[in-house]
């Protein structure tokens, strides 16, 4: 069984579709808690799912070192195997990083390594990009710069708003975070050991599809 820790900042669907599948024995997940920079609504997704939850927001904090000290003592509490960022909207710094790596892993709304940063849809709308998608990957001490695991393409349409996009990028991204998180409950994907030739693979559109 896979434990583990979910942190995120805002409505969760893609932590609700890992509940979910956590409710399956046969994908071999357990979440243990999921954890918060602020008091997200998708927490209650969370407690609907009877998982515990904790907020550590910044603005109690001094620093963002005594910030994320607190966040990682929080994780740790758990011992979980795996830590997922759900969504999580802050960088992390290179303490909490390496104190989990390579066990923490995030999910971006674009085919990394275009477009990273908090404005992934928008800057490939911006750009007019007609292809974008969603990236699962290792989180390393860069911005969105980690050892890629798994991406799908999704098409941009005429006339897409960010929000349309978004939400198209949403559906493809749960069911990619998913099937990385049982790959990885399943021994399938060692996360110490990604082949460096599968990134180059990866960087084309449709590495994956679920259309
Ligand atoms: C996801 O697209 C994630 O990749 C991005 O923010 C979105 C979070 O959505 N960073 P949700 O909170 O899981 O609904």
């Amino acid at each position: 069984m896979l434990s583990v820790v979910v942190l995120i900042s805002g409505s969760g669907s893609n932590l609700k579709a890992l509940l979910e599948a956590a409710d399956n024995p046969l994908n071999g997940i357990r979440i243990l808690a999921v954890g918060a920079d602020n008091p997200a609504s998708g927490l209650e997704h969370a407690e609907l799912f009877n998982v515990p939850t904790f907020v550590v927001a910044p603005q109690n904090f001094d620093s963002r070192e005594a910030w994320s000290k607190v966040l990682l003592e929080n994780v740790k509490f758990y011992n979980p195997d795996l830590v997922v960022l759900a969504g999580f909207m802050r960088i992390l710094p290179a303490s909490f990083v390496s104190a989990l790596s390579p066990n923490l892993i995030n999910t971006h709304p674009s085919l990394l390594p275009a477009f990273p940063g908090a404005h992934a849809v928008r800057d490939a709308l911006a750009a007019g990009a007609t292809v974008t998608g969603v990236t699962v990957h290792v989180v390393d001490q860069g911005v969105d710069t980690g050892p890629r695991i798994a991406q799908v393409s999704v098409a941009v349409l005429e006339g897409d708003s960010e929000f349309e996009l978004h939400e198209r990028i949403k559906t493809v991204e749960r069911q990619l975070l998913i099937s990385v998180v049982r790959d990885i409950a399943a021994g399938n994907l060692n996360l110490a050991n990604l082949d460096p030739l599968n990134q180059n693979h990866l960087a084309q559109p449709a590495a994956k599809n679920f259309h």
